[in-house]
């Protein structure tokens, strides 16, 4: 699929009035490249039994998770709280059917007690995890998270499968939880696996088949069983907006692992999926205001730089300097300057404040239209694990989330953290 502009980002008159209404930096969401690939992922999973999740991590605003409600996509949550937010956005409690699935390795603050009063599919991650839903009396279904052994996310350090990854239970030891949950009353109903998205879609598409077949080898063992996912990992291109994702493939390959699951289980079985990134990546941007351009020399400790000092930071958009990802950056309605290495960082107090790094998180200046002091500046497609990665060092409020409708209306979804907000949580 090809995602639609994203019409805010790319309109200088609009942005300088909202920054005028609302500060900067801000977030504004455009609710047609949202739509567009809620749609896109939907029409994936269009085929009998087969039914899509949002893994609301990526963004859990109450605006997006009602987006994704009306669409018919159910939730993957990993915290009680995160439970509480889905069901504020409207989603059903309970399992009949399984609107909001509880994913973790750990049960820690609210979540068990969230699990048992919202009667939610606990996803189990840890084989522990049994041990605390029967001291908890709890004899419901679960899902079995396993670690098939393969698998990378997006970067290194999102280890999703393999021997380094702590996420879910060894594939050869799913046997073992299995008959301590039967053991304690309680039903696998789901098998679950998330082999995270590698930056490359064919070997997405590759390692789905993959955990299709080493799933369809146990799932006989499973007599419980109503449901297999294949987790999330849908890629989305940082690098290039007009990039053609052709998830359109994924719908055939969902199709076909549901038969070939139904038909090993000997029953219909459903088969889910629960991307997070793809989903929301490109619906929001980050808008910053250039507030000084300054430079270093060279000397013998390295080549001098040009920096564009911005009032975002990594408290607003913290992927890059906690991966050293990449945001497309640009300067609205800056046409006729020529293009000059910057290095683009921010207002906190650490210098690792910079939005423009390599893959190894080392400062990599980028060509840009020369900033002036002044300059709206936007970083692109922060959607995903963005504002929900926000956080309030520095004592810095969290930036508004601002939202823009298909016909043209802008309204406010999340207002910017104030001091008193800070305040309200000391004693
Ligand atoms: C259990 C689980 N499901 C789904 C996702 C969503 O992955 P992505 O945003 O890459 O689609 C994640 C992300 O790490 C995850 O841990």
């Amino acid at each position: 699929m090809k995602t639609p502009s994203h019409i805010p980002s790319s309109d200088p008159e609009l942005l300088e009035r909202l920054a005028e209404e609302y500060g900067t930096p801000f977030w504004i969401w455009d609710a047609d490249v949202l739509r567009a690939r809620i749609n896109a992922v939907v029409s994936t999973t269009d085929s009998p039994g087969v039914q899509a999740r949002f893994a609301m991590k990526a963004s859990p605003t109450t605006k997006v998770l009602k987006e994704m409600k009306s669409a018919g996509v159910w939730i993957d949550s990993v915290s009680g709280n995160e439970v509480l937010r889905a069901r504020h956005a409207g989603y059903s409690d309970g399992n009949t059917p399984p609107e909001i699935c509880f994913t973790a390795d750990v049960f820690r603050d609210n979540a068990l007690q969230t699990v048992l009063d919202e009667g939610v599919l606990p996803n189990v991650g840890s084989p522990g995890m049994v041990g605390d839903l029967q001291k908890a009396k709890y004899a419901g279904p679960i899902s079995l998270r396993v670690n098939p052994g393969f698998g990378h996310g997006h970067v290194n350090e999102c280890d999703t499968g393999g021997p380094s990854s702590k996420h879910g239970v060894w594939i050869t030891e799913a046997k073992t939880v299995l008959d301590a949950a039967e053991a304690a009353g309680m039903q696998v109903v789901m098998l679950h696996a998330h082999i995270g998205s590698g930056p490359e879609f064919d070997e997405l598409h590759d390692n789905l088949s993959r955990l299709t077949d080493e799933f369809a080898e146990i799932v006989p063992l499973f007599k419980d069983l109503e449901a297999v996912s294949l987790g999330g990992g849908i890629p989305h291109n940082y690098r290039d907006p007009d990039a053609d994702i052709p998830v359109e493939r994924l719908r055939d390959l969902f199709a076909s692992a549901q038969r070939k699951l139904s038909e090993v289980a000997g029953k219909e079985l459903r088969l889910e999926i629960e991307p997070g990134r793809f989903y929301v990546a490109p619906g929001a941007s980050l808008v910053a205001r250039v507030t000084d351009v300054k430079s270093t020399e060279t000397n013998e400790k390295g080549p001098g730089v040009t920096f564009a000092m911005v009032d975002a930071g990594f408290v607003d958009l913290v992927r890059p300097a906690m991966y050293g990802s990449y945001h497309r950056i640009t300067l609205p309605g800056v046409n006729d300057r020529d293009d000059v290495p910057v290095v683009v960082a921010g207002p906190l107090c650490e210098s690792g404040d910079v939005f423009t790094r390599d893959d190894s998180e080392m400062l990599q200046p980028r060509e840009l239209p020369e900033p002036k002091t002044g300059d709206l500046i936007v970083l692109h497609d922060g959607g995903a694990y963005g504002y929900a990665m926000a956080s309030n060092y520095n004592s810095l409020g969290r930036a508004p989330q601002l939202w823009r409708e298909s016909d043209g209306t802008i309204t406010q979804i999340t207002r910017r953290e104030t001091i008193e907000d800070i305040l309200r949580l000391e004693e």
